[in-house]
């Protein structure tokens, strides 16, 4: 059984997303963004988005986090905290609010930027009616 640690800070989360942000590989649109998943146990695991030559393949950065941490054995999400440098709240694109409601349930979304937080939502708020596996049975 795995130990359920302490809500880490919301500041922290943030912080972690604004540096995974620095990292992200945004050749072509520049448009940098980063993400902080915070896990059930309270570990970080961040991702920052990541851009290529066919433009297509473009992985953003709240999805490189969720794959991150699926891949590293974490199965229970709380909080995602999401940075871009924009003065209207940076919301996650369709794409990655189906991957973070499938793998991470109803999670807080945190959204920020360089300076301040934009955006505080549960993620069933962003994405209504969702489709998941449990139609599926
Ligand atoms: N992007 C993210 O990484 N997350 C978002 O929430 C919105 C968009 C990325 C994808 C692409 O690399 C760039 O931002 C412009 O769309």
């Amino acid at each position: 059984m795995t130990t359920q640690r302490q809500s880490r800070r919301p500041v922290d989360l943030i912080a972690a997303a604004r540096r995974a942000r620095r990292r992200a590989r945004a050749d072509f649109s520049t448009f940098k963004v980063g993400a902080a998943l915070e896990t059930a146990e309270g570990a970080i695991v961040t991702g920052c988005n990541i851009e290529n030559a066919t433009y297509g393949l473009t992985v953003c950065a709240e999805r490189v986090a969720m794959f991150k941490a699926i891949s590293e054995g974490h199965r229970a999400f709380r909080r995602i905290a999401i940075v871009a440098d924009t003065q209207d709240p940076t919301p996650p694109c369709g794409a990655c609010r189906q991957i973070l409601w499938e793998f991470g349930g109803d999670l807080e979304v945190i959204l920020a930027n360089l300076r301040r937080v934009t955006g505080r939502h549960r993620l069933s708020e962003l994405l209504p009616q969702p489709f998941d596996a449990r139609l599926l049975k």
